[in-house]
């Protein structure tokens, strides 16, 4: 008989905490609807306490959301308890997950605490969520490297004070899977009331074994996973969902478990993450990566023409990836537009089909042949609305190699028409430049990458920019046919998030973010 495994997503949280992996409340939205169309179990939907953008956020999620249970992260704390419980109560489903750290490195350096007091704090504040909520998950953070005895007599207590769930963190990517199995094992044999609840493991990458580690915890009897989509996380990620779900399709016949996830929809979830977090999938990555069914070499292709089951162990459709069969072009109507967006996964309200439809007409219009890559680029970036305190409106750029670069930006600025004039090391940075002198406001440059969306020199050109003002990031997309203009839109699509964050930040309070002492 299968056994049934419960996917815990926390792309929006261990994902969202990483470096440069930041969104804004739209985005984090638009990712958890879509994680509840792929049918994950569990979204943990943020870390309360973290900021209020988190709690708003997550809030959010919870009166959206219906089909998944809702949880929010927090310490073995009172005050971060409250606010997990204030940013899930009005879910369907709602989750506390509360955590404090189990290994000796961790408490005696970390919390500087003795292990009896740790045992104490765990008890205590899970009988205090569970006042609040049925479900309450505990993690013992560091539990690969802690003594296992110790896991042992935490895992008893906080499951006698009411947890319904045992999470099992390799926090800093440590362990094997041969190891790890025993460990499930041997918690499994060592603590009584273990029967009582459902075993859970979350896997960092650090050593490259995340998803190994998963899958080895799955065959010693866990019924939970903890990934994220495309595997972003701290540090080296965390284990991938896409890897661990098309694993255990593929390998059924090994680990005869099974989950929830409709994956059809795994691609369109890798895409849209991908596009919100700047975070760009390598092309060699497992199941959504540009070449992961791409055959180059001409035995590989000759198999494949013969019988796709020599080289294919999977098909692309499984994860909702369609071989082009109609080409689209300027005499396509909004009909064959919409079956091609509906067979690629996208589920469009009409006014996100009438954008669509408009951007679809104008790329028709200079490009001869419109790709799939390009639907989904022209989709995904108008996947989250922002409002547009800065619009383009035209430029003029005069460049060359024996000159220095000019650029005369023309913007739409809190709607009046302003125009700027700058020189720069070539004529992006020269645009850059014309338009921080219209935005008068101080912030960095992080990171600049330029793609080509498809093959071929009519390509659209897609520019991934990180903009930074302090501690926070924001992520910008453009797109166009002109490298230019993908970048000046791009550079405007960063800067507009920062300015309706630094407004939303200031309605919910004064200011500043809560910084964390783990
Ligand atoms: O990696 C980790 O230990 C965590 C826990 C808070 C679950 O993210
Ligand atoms: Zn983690």
């Amino acid at each position: 008989m299968a056994t049934q495994i419960k996917i815990l997503d926390t792309t929006l949280r261990d994902g969202e905490q990483s470096p440069g992996c930041s969104m804004n409340l739209q985005e984090k939205l638009e990712v958890a609807k879509q994680l509840e169309r792929l049918k994950v179990d569990i979204i943990e939907a943020g870390f309360a306490i973290a900021s209020p953008g988190d709690l708003a956020a997550i809030k959010a999620i919870s009166e959206t959301v219906k089909e998944c249970t809702i949880a929010s992260l927090a310490r073995s704390l009172p005050k971060d308890i409250d606010l997990a419980w204030e940013a899930v109560r009005k879910a369907e489903s709602p989750r506390i997950h509360i955590f404090i750290a189990t290994s000796d490195i961790h408490m005696q350096y970390k919390l500087r605490k003795t292990p009896d007091q740790v045992l104490e704090q765990a008890t205590e504040m899970t009988k205090y969520a569970k006042k609040y909520c049925s479900d309450i998950e505990f993690s013992a953070e560091d539990a690969t490297r802690s003594d296992p005895e110790f896991l042992y007599r935490v895992f008893e207590a906080v499951i006698d004070a009411g947890a319904t769930v045992i999470n099992i963190p390799d926090t800093v990517g440590y362990t094997t899977p041969w190891e790890f199995a025993e460990l499930i094992t041997n918690i499994k044999n060592n603590v009584p009331n273990i029967d009582q609840v459902e075993l859970s493991v979350h896997c960092h990458n650090d050593l490259g074994l995340a998803v190994a580690n998963s899958l080895a915890a799955i065959r010693a009897g866990v019924h939970q996973v903890e990934c994220t989509i495309n595997g972003i996380g701290e540090r080296a990620g965390n284990a991938a969902l896409e890897e661990i779900v098309m694993g255990l399709v593929t390998r059924y016949d090994f680990y005869q478990a099974k989950t929830n996830i409709f994956t059809p929809q795994i691609y369109r979830t890798s895409k849209l993450v991908s596009s919100l977090t700047g975070a760009h999938v390598q092309a060699n990555k497992a199941i959504v990566g540009a070449n992961a069914f791409a055959h180059e070499s001409g035995i590989h292709q000759h198999g494949v023409l013969a019988n796709k089951s020599t080289y294919e162990i999977m098909t692309p459709a499984s994860i909702g990836l369609t071989e082009n069969r109609m080409v689209l072009g300027k005499h396509s109507g909004r009909h064959a537009v919409e079956d091609r967006l509906i067979s690629l996964g996208y589920n469009l309200t009409k006014e996100q089909l009438d954008i669509a439809f408009e951007q679809f007409k104008k790329l028709a219009d200079k490009k001869k042949i419109v790709a799939d890559e390009d639907l989904e680029a022209l989709v995904e970036q108008k996947a989250v609305s922002i409002p547009e305190v800065y619009k383009l409106r035209s430029f003029v750029i005069n460049s060359g190699n024996s000159i220095t670069a000019t650029a005369a930006v023309r913007l739409v600025a809190h709607g009046r028409e302003v125009e700027e004039v700058s020189t720069g090391d070539g004529p992006i940075d020269a645009a850059f430049k014309a338009i921080d002198k219209i935005v008068g406001f101080d912030f960095s440059l992080e990171s600049f990458s330029l793609q080509a969306v498809t093959k071929g020199k009519d390509a659209l050109g897609e520019v991934t920019i990180k903009i930074a003002r302090g501690a926070k990031h924001y992520n910008g997309r453009g797109l166009s046919m002109d490298v230019i203009e993908a970048s000046v839109l791009a550079y405007l699509n960063a800067i507009n998030k920062m300015m309706d964050e630094l407004k939303l930040i200031k309605e919910v309070e004064s200011g500043s973010e809560t910084s964390l002492d783990f």
